[in-house]
Order: structure tokens, then sequence, then C-alpha cells
């Protein structure tokens, strides 16, 4: 297998941006997509120049390819993943892996049955700022950690986009609960989380929710996250992370990276780091989780993020939504 081909299912923001990386690597070739909204698969086809079909069945039935990503939204990925690796399809499900501990079993199972690469697409772990703290920390120069604090904040439109298809536990604070996981190399034993509703009660999700996190070592985090950012911010987004241990502390503040365009009336930040194209190649973070998701299945290799993480990151965002339901503390279940 000289180039991976590559079938992306579900063509909105994240499919598309696979799409386009997938399209831009040597390693790859983008052989198909699945969207089943139909002005979208349209402009995917004229946008790609790929076929573009409605179901997984049909994708099986009439295209030749090794691998898919799945960027369906959080509660679609588990029979298609399960079905896929049973064709013998190496898999890279995006965050979430899935919204239930049995829908993580599935999709293990199956890929292990079946003897398929499994990667979740934690893209925190390929972001430069994000490794080079996970080195310094795994390295020792901020000691042991005691406590971590992550904010991931969005904008108004994100929310209204995505309709409350999406929890902010499982949309946003999974990122962070993995790269804690990934930073602090201890499990989260029990969360206590709280949420407020004002802005977003017409879509019934929460506009801001804040978890408290134990580790099994002893030390203790908080993830903050909101959607009701006014849009005519310049930033599209707000994330932080930090890291306090023993003797040191490490930082990561991404309101502002630096890069800021002001057209005369309003000012807007720019995110160089992921938006996918750049004289027609991809900045670092897509293209290197890609890159290492092409790498594993032509070379054999094991993710560097998998079905156990993804599992995991899953079991504590339950965890989050189950005391948010109960109003009270609740040991975290790992299935
Ligand atoms: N890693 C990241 O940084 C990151 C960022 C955003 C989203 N995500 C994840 O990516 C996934 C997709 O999120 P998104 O924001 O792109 O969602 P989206 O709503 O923009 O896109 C989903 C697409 O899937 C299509 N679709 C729905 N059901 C389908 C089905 N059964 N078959 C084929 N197509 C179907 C929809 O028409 C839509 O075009 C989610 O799991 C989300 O959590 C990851």
């Amino acid at each position: 297998m000289e180039r991976l081909r590559v079938a992306v299912l579900g063509m909105g923001v994240m499919g598309t941006n696979h799409a386009i990386v997938y399209q831009g690597l040597a390693e790859t070739a983008l052989a198909a997509a699945v969207e089943t909204n139909p002005e979208r698969a349209d402009s995917v086809r004229r946008q790609f120049g790929v076929p573009v079909y409605s179901s997984v069945e049909q994708l099986l039935d009439e295209t030749d390819f090794d691998a898919v990503s799945i960027c369906l939204p959080d509660p679609a990925h588990v029979e298609p993943a399960v079905a896929l690796a049973q064709a013998g399809k190496h898999l890279l499900v995006e965050k979430p892996l899935a919204t239930t501990l049995e829908g993580c079993d599935a999709i293990i199972a199956a890929a292990e049955r079946n003897s398929v690469k499994l990667m979740v697409g934690f893209t925190l772990r390929f972001d430069p700022r994000y490794y080079s703290v996970h080195e310094a920390v795994a390295g020792g120069e901020v000691g042991e950690p005691v406590y971590m604090y992550a904010r991931r904040n969005n904008l108004l439109a994100g929310a209204r986009r995505l309709a409350g298809r999406v929890t902010l536990p499982f949309f946003l604070q999974v990122h962070d609960i993995d790269a804690m996981r990934w930073m602090g190399g201890s499990e989260i034993s029990r969360v206590y989380a709280c949420a407020a509703r004002k802005v977003l009660n017409d879509l019934g999700v929460d506009d801001v929710v804040v978890s408290s996190l134990h580790f099994r070592d002893g030390s203790v985090g908080c993830i903050e996250s909101n959607w009701i950012l006014p849009d005519s911010l310049p930033a599209r987004f707000d994330f932080r992370l930090e890291v306090v241990g023993t003797h040191g502390r490490a930082t990561i503040d991404l309101e502002s990276q630096g890069v800021a365009v002001h057209d005369g009336t309003r000012m807007r930040e720019l995110d160089p780091m992921f938006s996918p194209v750049l004289y027609d190649r991809q900045p670092p973070i897509l293209r290197e989780e890609l890159r290492h998701f092409a790498a594993c299945v032509l070379q054999d290799r094991t993710p560097t993020v998998g079905g156990a993480d993804g599992k995991a990151a899953t079991a504590v965002a339950l965890a989050i939504e189950e005391s948010l339901r109960l109003g009270q503390p609740v040991d975290v279940d790992y299935g």
C-alpha cells in the first residue's frame, strides 16, 4: 500500500478539514466521503472531486479504500465504526470515541477482532504547544503535578451551529480531560460539576460547565468551558492550560496567538495553527494528527492515542454529566 486511501464520514466542519488534509498529504489520498445532507454532499463533490455517498453500505459496495475518518456528530460514531472495522477498515474516530461506555467497548472490540488500527482524534496531542508542556511536565520540570486548570471557551455562534446536538462535557471538556490524563499521568477518580443556563435555554444545553476533578495520585484539577462568548470578540476561542507542580508551573494561553488583523471596523485574531490551508499545505495540528494515523497504518505502528484513551475520557465526561444531573460529586466508573 503506497498511499493510504481514506474515506471521510460526515462532511461538516471537521470532516471537511480532514478531507483537505488527506488530499494534501503525500502519504494519503481522499477516496470518498459519506454525507447525508444532499446539498452538503453536492458541494463536497464539487470541492473535492470524489464520490460522496449517503450511507456506509453504499461506500463499502462502491469504493476501494483502506481507512476512514469518522467525523459524524458525537452520538453517531458507534454503528459505522463497528461496521467499518468489520469490513477491515482502519479507524480514526473524532473525539469523543463514543458517548457511552458500551459504545466505546463495541468500537474497541470490533477494532481488536478485525486487527484494524483505532485512533481517537484528540487534537491537543498533536498541538506543538500542548506537546511542549507535556514534555516539560513528563521531564519533571514542574515537579509532581499538584493542580491542573483548563479553560476551553467558544463563541456563541459555535453553540448555535451545533444546535443542541452535543453537550459541553463531550464537545469541549473531553479535550482537556484527555490532555490532563496525558500531562499528569494519573486517572481522574472523582468529579463534581456545576452548570448555568441563561443564554441557550432554547437549545436545551448548558451555557457553561465547571468541573472539579480529583486524580488518583492526590492531585486536583478544574475544567471550565462555555460556548456563550460574544461573537464580536476578536478571537474565535479562549483556551488555557496550567499545570502547577511541587516546584514549578507550566502554562498555555491561547486567546491571542499574536496574529491579528483589523479591517477598519473590527479586529480579528487568526488561528494559524489549525486552519487547514496554507499555500496548499496544512498547518501543523490536524496535519500531524492525520499523518500519525497514516503512518500507524502504513508502518503497522500503534497510535499514540487509542481506544483505551477514548474510553477513559468518555468515562470522565459521563461522570461529569451525572454530577450535573445529581448536583453532587460522582466517582468515575471506567467500566
Ligand atoms: N478534534 C477537534 O478539535 C474537533 C473539533 C470540532 C468537532 N470535533 C468532533 O468532530 C465530529 C463532527 O463535528 P462537527 O463539528 O464537524 O459536526 P457538524 O455538525 O459540522 O458535521 C457533521 C456532519 O455529519 C453529517 N451527518 C450526520 N449524520 C450523518 C450520517 N449518519 N451519515 C453521514 N453524514 C451524516 C451532517 O450532515 C454534517 O454535515 C464530532 O464528533 C465533534 O465532537 C472535533
